[in-house]
């Protein structure tokens, strides 16, 4: 069997590559830690990939600012109808039509029976947590591709009741691998519940999917900010109001649209490659959104950060950034009595319900998040637009499955 598959090339290039079929053993690669290599892998199954998204997360290796090695292929984004399973496999079965949590978890682990399973300490030899396809998580071959080995089977996948069904809602639930759950993670960390005001830093997908979540929490006013107005403008198109970063500190607009210049729950979409704001919003500032959520969120609330910090960033503004240490104000957060709820999301924990309020016609997701199917070899040209701030969330479609 062939399989082809989207992989980083080097700084500011993907490419798409003949890749090996997987077996149910790892082999060495890009990336693959050593003790990872002859791990056998016979509680997995192998997806045939029916939907894998591109996410800013990618980009931060795209872009050079990560170890990433060349030639690790690319995806953790991952939606796919099971072809083969592993003799190990319980429940899941040849023609599933699954979703696949972006953390790999063992499901057998402390963190992972505590729910934890971003921080899974048994399938990553680097460090505790795991994902297909990322920088120091462990070389687990990425889903950008056609066929893709996705391990521990019974615990991580999310079989979808109906695959016809599946298939019609297919834009939206291809975004329960990663970026629904992780913006819905990041609204219920910044503690939001009926009737609370919202801000949310960035509007690219994720930020989208947390205003998204904010709304189906049922928040009361969710203000999005970014310097990009395409963004922006889709944020408005499901009922945000928006804040224009480049115009200046986000508290003043704020103000201008709440009364007060404080909102209930701040929400970090961005992560380390912020830009400033203001005059500033020109260059990076690894901490802007961190030190603005503590200066506009109540005293007591919470900060929810999905956005991605780095424990190494070769491309960073100082020194300092460069071992991921960020010159933040948190004295202030302390002041404030702030809850900071980080880390990868444990999209075990969401994916579940957000599936059935998808399947229930309670949100449209894929809609918020303009997502736009383009095929495999067009992934280069799909990163390159999203690089670029296009207002759309790209979804890879290797095997020209998903209706256009
Ligand atoms: N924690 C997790 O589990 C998890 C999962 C998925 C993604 N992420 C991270 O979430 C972040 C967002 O992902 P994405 O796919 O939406 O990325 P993205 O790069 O498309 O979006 C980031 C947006 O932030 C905007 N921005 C930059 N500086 C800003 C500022 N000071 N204020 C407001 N907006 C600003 C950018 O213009 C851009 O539109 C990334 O860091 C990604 O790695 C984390
Ligand atoms: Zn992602
Ligand atoms: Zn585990």
């Amino acid at each position: 069997m062939s399989n082809r598959a989207v992989s980083y090339a080097g700084p500011g290039r993907v490419e798409v590559i003949d890749a090996p079929y997987p077996d149910f053993e790892l082999k060495d690669g890009p990336g693959v830690h050593p003790a990872n290599i002859g791990r056998q892998v016979h509680h997995g199954v192998i997806l045939k990939t029916i939907a894998t998204n591109i996410c800013g997360s990618d980009q931060h290796m795209v872009r050079g600012r990560t170890t990433a090695p060349e030639g690790l292929v690319l995806g953790h984004e991952i939606t796919g109808e099971v072809v083969e399973v592993g003799r190990d496999v319980e429940f899941v079965q040849v023609g599933d039509v699954v979703s696949v949590p972006f953390n790999i978890a063992c499901g057998r682990c402390r963190n992972c029976k505590e729910g934890q399973t971003g921080i899974c300490l048994s399938v990553n030899p680097d460090r505790p947590g795991s994902a297909y396809g990322y920088v120091d998580m462990g070389g687990w071959v990425g889903g950008q591709a056609e066929y893709v080995l996705v391990p521990y089977a019974d615990w991580n996948v999310l079989t979808f009741p109906d695959r016809d069904q599946a298939m019609e809602k297919i834009l939206d639930l291809t975004m329960l691998s990663d970026i629904f759950p992780t913006g819905f993670h990041g609204a219920v960390g910044a503690g939001v519940t009926v009737g609370s005001t919202v801000y949310v830093a960035g509007a690219g997908p994720v930020g989208l999917a947390a205003a998204t979540s904010a709304h189906l929490l049922g928040a009361a006013v969710v203000i999005v900010g970014d310097l990009n107005e395409d963004r922006l403008a889709q944020a408005r198109s499901f009922g945000c109001e928006t804040v224009d970063v480049s115009q200046g500190n986000p508290v003043e607009q704020i103000e201008q649209i709440l009364g007060v210049p404080e909102v209930d729950c701040g929400i970090d979409a961005v992560g380390f490659e912020a830009r400033g704001h203001g005059a500033g919003a020109a260059t990076e500032a690894p901490a802007t959104v961190l030190n603005s959520l503590m200066e506009i969120t109540r005293a007591g609330g919470s900060l929810g950060i999905p956005g991605l910090y780095v424990t190494g960033d070769p491309g960073a503004v100082d020194e300092a950034a460069k071992q991921g240490s960020l010159s933040m104000r948190f004295g202030l957060g302390f002041a404030k009595s702030h809850t900071f709820v980080t880390g990868q999301c444990p999209v075990m924990k969401y994916h579940r319900g957000l599936m059935h309020a998808i399947l229930a016609d309670k949100v449209t997701i894929g809609r918020n998040v303009n997502a736009t199917p383009i095929s495999l070899d067009d992934a280069p040209q799909g990163y390159a637009a999203f690089d670029e701030g296009a207002a759309q969330k790209f979804v890879l479609d290797p095997h020209g499955l998903i209706p256009r």
